[in-house]
């Protein structure tokens, strides 16, 4: 595996692809990597000849210091992963490579980027659009892999690469979740063994709730009870349990198309997002 730390060593090794007529998948990842990541890479790797894989804990898209100064950093263990996942090419940029003096330019997807994390999370998705956007022409990559945990992001990202005409396909894959069906996330590992064991309430209430909606019950009702048994089951406090328009993310109070339930929550000063599709019959 080949690690480029500066955009001309990437760009040497991605031009020699090209010219071997070599197609090339892209993993964009915060690294602390788990099974959820390594999925993607799967995926790039069936369909690509060349999988790039990127480690940028982005300071762009975190709106709150606490959150960026804790957020896990793996390196060593990530790069085995990737080794052992037979990744080509492990991007490592710092962050004077991705915003050098006098960086002034925000990539800004409106609309989509309005409600949920981007209500919670004010400049997230600018940040977030802002990297992926840059990321994207700097590898020069013709698929990019995205989890569908982050189903707001990816519908962002779609949203993002068609306006802008970035010529990459964007393939959405589906959560991968332990056993128990916590999804996985990077922010599991700060996680207490207590608050480990309490956390699947989240996708046990979802799975209920998404349900019931499908069945025909009022979406009110079904959300209220759904916050209900988040908060009894331990979770301190709820930024949303809602439901949105899969592809629109506009709030819905009837299933008239497909949507997608979407939750943020708190525990132990732990941050946790889901979602799962809701169709309707
Ligand atoms: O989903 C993430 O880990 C990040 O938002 C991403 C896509 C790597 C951009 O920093």
């Amino acid at each position: 595996m080949i690690r480029a730390e500066d955009v001309a060593s990437l760009r040497k090794m991605t031009l020699g692809w090209r010219k071997a007529g070599q197609g090339i998948g892209f993993v964009p990842t915060m690294g602390a990597l788990h099974d959820g990541h390594l999925s993607l890479i799967a995926a790039a790797k069936r369909d690509c000849d060349r999988v790039i894989v990127s480690i940028f804990v982005n300071p762009m898209q975190f709106n709150n210091p606490e959150d960026l100064a804790k957020y896990p950093r793996t390196e060593g263990r990530d790069s085995d992963l990737l080794r052992k996942a037979g990744v080509d090419l492990l991007f490592l940029p710092t962050p004077a490579v991705v915003y050098p003096a006098g960086f002034s330019s925000v990539v800004s997807v409106t609309g989509l980027s309005a409600e949920l994390e981007g209500a919670h999370r004010p400049g997230h998705f600018d940040g977030m659009a802002t990297v992926v956007s840059k990321l994207f022409l700097m590898t020069g990559a013709d698929r990019a892999y995205f989890g569908e945990k982050d189903w707001q992001q990816l519908q962002i990202v779609r949203r993002m690469v068609t306006d802008l005409n970035i010529p990459i396909q964007i393939v959405g894959c589906p959560t991968f979740r332990d056993p128990d069906g916590l999804a996985m996330s990077s922010r599991n590992l700060r996680l207490s063994p207590a608050d480990r064991q309490r956390a699947p309430v989240l996708p046990a209430a979802m799975a209920r709730a998404a349900a019931a909606i499908a069945a025909g019950a009022s979406v009110h009702e079904v959300l209220d009870k759904a916050q209900a048994e988040v908060l009894a089951g331990g979770f301190d406090s709820i930024d949303y349990i809602a439901l949105h328009g899969a592809e629109d993310l506009r709030a819905m109070s009837t299933l008239d198309r497909p949507a997608r339930l979407l939750a943020a929550v708190w525990i132990a000063g732990i941050r946790l997002i889901d979602n799962i599709a809701v169709d309707p019959a």
